[in-house]
Formats: structure tokens, sequence, C-alpha cells
């Protein structure tokens, strides 16, 4: 009897440490649930997924025993590259909810324990994104706030050479011509997701503001969009040819190149740390959940 008693005792306390560890360490230990809110759960019957949707199913969730839901992006956006080109990072798309549903989501959430990851597009925002469109206008701090450049020269027909080689990864040149500044602007994705210029302190001030904004809405944790493109050479090299024998430029896409000067560089890492011990002041203030 005794012996059965302290096997048991032993059973809980093993747990109990378990479970301790997990409350700091509980994204890495948690099962976690994608939602792309678009075509998960529609609750007003205009056949688009919502919040409130998701909401109505958090017995679900707990059913299947989901410690955390990530959901992909539900910020203002323009529908292009679905929901990666982000027109504003604190206001949520309409036909996806407001943030009033977002409140009682999280709210909601909070009383099982649930977390809340949401996806952070940072390498670019939408070409209809305010910011963009004071860069444009030169309005300071914002001119600096995508990579701009100049033209290389202007061929016989009186067009914009762009100023190197690099290629966008869903096709064509990385660099697209704005008639108003008169000046290439870069671009990793599509030409309406102009690549942001995260060596200025300004974008990355914007970034840790975005940051606290959901974190203070209740957010636990960030899953970052697309890293692996976050800096470029600062000198604007001419990236290699896989194949050097392949010499029309026309013919060179995203795959014909090799990415060491527009991929993996190092200050990523740099930056990415930066953004962790913004976040760490965060959990010295909220001791309970680390985020
Ligand atoms: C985003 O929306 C908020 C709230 O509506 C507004 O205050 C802010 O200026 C907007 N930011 C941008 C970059 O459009």
């Amino acid at each position: 009897m005794k012996s059965i008693f302290s096997l048991i005792n032993g059973i809980i306390i093993f747990f109990m440490v378990i479970v301790s560890a997990d409350k700091n360490n509980w994204w890495k230990n948690s099962i976690l649930y994608e939602i792309f809110i678009r075509s998960f759960k529609d609750s007003d019957g205009d056949g688009i997924g919502d919040l409130n949707g998701i909401r109505m199913k958090l017995d679900y969730f707990h059913e299947l025993k989901i410690d955390s839901l990530y959901l992909t992006p539900f910020y203002k956006s323009s529908l292009f590259d679905m929901g990666y080109a982000i027109i504003n990072y604190t206001e949520i798309h309409s036909s996806l909810g407001s943030m009033e549903d977002f409140e009682n989501l999280i709210r909601e959430m909070e009383y099982t324990g649930m977390k809340m990851i949401i996806d952070f597009v940072i390498n670019h925002c939408s070409d209809e994104n305010e910011w963009f469109q004071k860069s444009i206008d030169k309005i300071k701090p914002y001119d600096e706030y995508f990579i701009w450049k100049n033209a290389k020269g202007f061929n016989k027909d009186g067009k914009p050479i762009p100023p190197n080689n690099w290629k966008s990864v869903f096709g064509g040149s990385a660099w697209q011509w704005n008639f108003k500044r008169k000046q290439f602007y870069f671009h990793q994705f599509g030409r309406k997701q102009p690549d942001f210029n995260l060596r200025n302190v300004n974008v990355k001030n914007e970034i840790k503001k975005i940051i606290e904004f959901w974190i203070e809405k209740g957010v636990h944790g960030f899953r970052i969009d697309a890293p692996q493109f976050f800096f470029e050479d600062e000198q604007f090299r001419d990236e290699p040819l896989k194949n050097p024998r392949k010499q029309n430029t026309r013919d060179i896409t995203w795959f014909d190149l090799i990415h060491i000067y527009t991929f993996e560089q190092k200050e990523i890492y740099e930056f990415i740390h930066e953004l962790r011990l913004f976040t760490d002041q965060f959990n010295k203030k909220n001791s309970g959940i680390e985020r």
C-alpha cells in the first residue's frame, strides 16, 4: 500500500516538474494548430472564414488537446499573395472581423490557457501601405523605409535599366521602376510587395512598436515570415550565375542565380536577436508567461 502511494506521489511530482518546465518553454513543447483564416470557419455567412469562426471552434481545439493557435495574416492587406502584402499592421482585414472580435477570441482562449501565435511579415509590406506611399513622395523619415536605387542607365528606348541582376522569387527582376520617384525599389517577392530597409533605425522601431501593440493585446508569440530574405548586400553586387553559359539576362530567373548577396545574410541573426531582447523586456514585466 505504502509503495503504491509513494509511486503515485512520485508520478505526481514528476508531472508537476514537466508542467512547470512547460510553462517557460511552452513554445518548444506545445501542440500548435495552424489556421488559414479565410478557409477555416465562416461565422457570418459571407463565404469567408473569420475570427469569430475560430472562436466558435475553441471547444473543438480543446477536445483535440491543442495548446496554441498559429494564425496566418489577418491584417489589413491587399488580396495579392493572400494576406502577405500588409497595408496596416495594427488593423484587422474587414472581411475577417474587427479588433473587438480579435480581443474576444484571445480572451476566450485565455480561459483554457491556450496561446496565440501570429504571423509577422516584416521583410516587406504592400505597395498600398501608407509608409510606401510616403516613401514615393520622399517624405521624411519614410523616404528611407524601403530600398531605393537609381537606374544603372537608360536603354535606347529610354527605358530605365535596373541597378543589378537580382531577381524576384516570383519571377522577373527584383527591381521595379517608380515613375514618380524616378528610382527603382527592391522586392524579393511580388512587385506589389516592396522590401523594407531593415537597416533603418526608424523601420526597426516601427517593427518593435507593432510587436508591443500585439503583445499588449495578449498575443504570446510571433511566427517570423521569410527571415532568410531580410538583408541584401550593401554594395548591390551582381549575383553569379549557376550556369555561366546562360548569359541571356531576359531568360534568367531567381533559380538561375547563386544567392550570395540576397539570401541568408549574417545580419539576420543580429536582427532576430535584437527582437528577442526587445520581447524579453515584456517577459520581465509579465513574469507569468514567456513570449
Ligand atoms: C494604421 O491604422 C492605425 C489605426 O487605424 C492608424 O493610426 C495608423 O496611422 C495606420 N498606419 C499606417 C502605416 O497606415
